[in-house]
């Protein structure tokens, strides 16, 4: 049985989730930093598995950037990721009053842009927005 959960999964399956999809490795400090600081994580699971998640950072109110929206290989393809991303731009809505606004940014992988454009997103740059940049810093 599929369940979308809002509560983070634990670092074991946050970091098992990320090796699945191949996303970089991170050192148990950062990863159970970003699991305890974000602003809102679904967990999707099946039979308490955890197969997919979403988190989005915040500043509680204006800025929201919606990261590690990810399904494992052998869950994708099954409208998972568009209930996540769905979901989560409920919820985003949900916390506004009437006239406010408030801004959700994402990177999008290599060849997911359409994935998200159903959702409201638009590529940048685009003729009223510069690019979104972005940076790696090691130590
Ligand atoms: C991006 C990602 C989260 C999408 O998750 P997903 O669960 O596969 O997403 P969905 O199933 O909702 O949609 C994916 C595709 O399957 C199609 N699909 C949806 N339901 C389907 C179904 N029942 N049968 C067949 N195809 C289906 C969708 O139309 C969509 O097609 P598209 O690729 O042309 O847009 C997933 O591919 C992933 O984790 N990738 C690796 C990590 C990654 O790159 N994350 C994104 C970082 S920006």
């Amino acid at each position: 049985m599929i369940e979308y959960i809002d509560e983070a999964p634990s670092l074991e399956e946050y970091k098992e989730m990320r090796r699945a999809v191949n996303f970089m490795i991170l050192s148990d400090r950062i990863a159970s930093n970003a699991l305890n600081n974000a602003f809102h994580i679904t967990t999707v699971r099946d039979n308490g598995r955890a197969i997919g998640m979403i988190r989005v950072l915040s500043d509680g109110s204006y800025a929201n950037f919606i990261t590690d929206v990810m399904v494992i290989p052998e869950y994708q393809h099954k409208g998972i990721g568009t209930q996540m991303m769905k979901r989560t731009v409920d919820y985003m809505y949900s916390t506004l009053e009437k006239g406010e606004t408030i801004v959700l940014y994402l990177m999008s992988a290599i060849g997911r842009e359409n994935f998200y454009k159903q959702f409201g997103f638009r590529e940048r740059p685009n003729e009223v927005w510069g690019a979104g940049m972005s940076q790696w810093i090691t130590k």
